[in-house]
C-alpha cells in the first residue's frame, strides 16, 4: 500500500511539474509585458468627439440582399463598448462586432501583443495598442476587467454599452473545465471528478488570494471589476448590480441568444444581416459535465453574487422583450433562425460544427483549453459559391485569427499557445 501511495504521489508531482514551470513563465511574461500601472489623467481624455465612420465596405455585404433602407429610418450606431465576459457565448458576439466594424471601417481599441487587456489586471487606457491620451475609438470589445472610468475616456459620449451574462451554474461548470489546470488550488483535488470534489467542500480548496482563483468563484462579478468574494447577502452585491444597470444600455442573456441579438439589432439600428452568426467556441457536448440537481444547488450557492446579478438582468431582459412586443419578437427570432440556417448551408461543409482534429484549415481552428482539445469548429464548404466566400470566411474565423487579420500582433498569446501545446 505505501508503495502504491508513493507511486501515485510521484505521478501527481510529475503531472504538476510542467504546470509550475508554465505558471512561472507566464508570471514572468506577464510582468515583462504589463505596462506601468500609473494612471495618467488628462482633461482632454474625457471628451471624445462624435467620430464619423467612413462608407460601408461592399465586399462584406451578403450578396443576395439588395440594400434597402429600413422601414423606420435610423442611423446605425457605431460607437460600442462590448464588455466581453468569460464563457458566455461572447466570442460569437465578438465575431459579429468584428464584421460590423470592418464593414463600416470602424476604429477598434485593441490590446497589444495578446487578445485581452492584461486580464485579470483592471483595465487601463494605456493597455490599448498605440494609445496616446486624447485618442478616441469606435469599438472596445476584447476581454478586460471592467473599469468604467478608464473605458469612458476612449469612446465618444454616445457610445452604447453592452454585455452578456449566462446562468452562473453553467458558467461555473464551463470555467472550471476550461481553466482548472491553470488554477493551482485545484491541483490538490483528488479523483476523476474534480468539479464535484471542489463543490462538495469549496472552502477546503479555495482561497481568495490564490493564483487565478477568480476563475472559480463569481467570475462575472470579477470581470465587471467588483469583489468576487462577496457573499450573496452582502448589501454591496445589490449596489454593484445597481451600478452596472446604470452603466450598461443592454445586457444580453446567453440562454436567449436569438432574442438577445434581436434586441441588440433594435437598439443599434442594425440590419438582420449584421447579426447573422455561427456559434463559435462551442465545447463538444461529451466534455460538458451534466451537473446533478444537488451539485447545481451547490454551484449556485457558491456563486451567489453572480446568481443575483443574473436574476436581476434576466428580469430586466424579459421586460424589454415585452416592451419590444412578444409576438414581434417571435417573428423576428424565426427570421433570424431561417437566415442563419441558409448561411449554414451556404458556408459550412457538412452543415455543422466538427471536432478540433477534423478541422482541415488551421485558419478555422479555434484556441483549445490546456490539456484537452474540446472546442469545436467548422470547415469551409469546398464548392462554395464565390460570391459568398468572403462573408463565409469571416463568419467562421475564430477570435485569434480574426484579431490577426485585423492587424493585432499576438506574440504573447502565441508563445503561451506554443508552450501549452508543447508541454501537453
Ligand atoms: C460603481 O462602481 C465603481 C467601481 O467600483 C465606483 O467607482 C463607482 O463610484 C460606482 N458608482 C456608483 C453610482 O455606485
Ligand atoms: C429568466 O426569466 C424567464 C422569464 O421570466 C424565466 O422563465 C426564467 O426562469 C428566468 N431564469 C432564471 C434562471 O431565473
Amino acid at each position: 500500500m505505501p508503495g502504491l501511495k508513493r507511486k501515485a504521489c510521484t505521478a501527481v508531482i510529475r503531472g504538476l511539474l510542467p504546470w509550475f514551470l508554465l505558471t512561472g513563465i507566464m508570471l514572468l511574461l506577464y510582468c515583462l509585458t504589463n505596462p506601468s500601472q500609473v494612471k495618467v489623467r488628462n482633461l482632454q481624455e474625457d471628451t471624445c468627439p462624435l467620430v464619423m465612420a467612413k462608407a460601408s465596405k461592399e465586399s462584406l455585404k451578403i450578396p443576395s440582399q439588395s440594400v434597402k433602407p429600413q422601414a423606420d429610418e435610423c442611423a446605425p450606431k457605431i460607437n460600442i463598448m462590448f464588455m466581453k465576459t468569460h464563457k458566455t457565448a461572447s466570442s460569437t458576439i465578438l465575431n459579429i462586432l468584428f464584421r460590423f466594424g470592418e464593414k463600416h471601417e470602424l476604429k477598434f481599441a485593441f490590446p497589444d501583443g495578446r487578445n485581452d487587456f492584461f486580464y485579470p489586471s483592471p483595465f487601463l487606457c494605456s493597455q490599448v495598442k498605440d494609445y496616446t491620451p486624447g485618442e478616441c475609438f469606435n469599438v472596445v470589445c476584447n476581454h478586460m476587467r471592467f473599469d468604467h472610468q478608464e473605458v469612458v475616456k476612449l469612446l465618444p459620449p454616445d457610445a452604447v454599452y453592452i454585455t452578456i451574462l449566462r446562468d452562473p451554474v453553467d458558467l461555473f461548470e464551463s470555467s472550471f473545465h476550461y481553466y482548472h489546470r491553470a488554477v493551482p488550488l485545484t491541483w490538490r483535488i483528488i479523483g476523476e471528478d474534480k468539479l464535484s470534489g471542489f463543490l462538495n467542500n469549496p472552502r477546503a480548496f479555495y482561497s481568495p488570494e490564490a493564483y487565478n482563483s477568480f476563475y472559480l468563484r463569481n467570475l462575472l462579478f470579477f470581470d465587471f471589476g467588483f469583489d468576487n468574494n462577496l457573499e450573496a447577502d452582502d448589501p454591496r452585491v445589490m449596489t454593484d448590480i445597481q451600478n452596472l444597470s446604470e452603466r450598461f444600455h443592454l445586457v444580453l442573456i446567453a440562454e436567449y441568444f436569438e432574442e438577445s441579438l434581436i434586441l441588440l439589432k433594435d437598439l443599434l439600428c442594425w440590419t438582420m444581416e449584421d447579426i447573422l452568426y455561427f456559434k463559435l467556441n462551442v465545447r463538444r457536448s461529451s466534455s460538458v459535465s451534466r451537473l446533478a440537481p444537488e451539485m447545481r444547488a451547490k454551484a449556485l450557492q457558491w456563486n451567489g453574487a453572480d446568481w443575483k446579478l443574473y436574476q436581476h438582468f434576466n428580469a430586466t431582459f424579459w421586460n424589454r422583450v415585452e416592451a419590444y412586443g412578444t409576438e414581434r419578437m417571435k417573428r423576428d427570432v424565426t427570421k433570424l433562425l431561417t437566415r442563419n440556417a441558409e448561411m449554414k448551408s451556404i458556408c459550412i461543409e457538412g452543415g455543422g460544427a466538427v471536432e478540433a482534429q477534423k478541422i482541415q484549415d488551421r485558419h478555422f481552428l479555434p484556441w483549445q483549453p490546456v490539456g484537452e482539445p474540446s472546442i469545436m469548429g467548422y470547415n469551409l464548404k469546398k464548392d462554395i459559391d464565390p460570391k459568398f466566400r468572403k462573408i463565409c470566411e469571416k463568419m467562421l474565423t475564430p477570435e485569434l485569427q480574426y484579431l490577426s487579420d485585423l492587424g493585432v500582433n499576438l506574440w504573447v498569446t502565441r508563445l503561451w499557445g506554443w508552450l501549452k501545446d508543447t508541454f501537453y
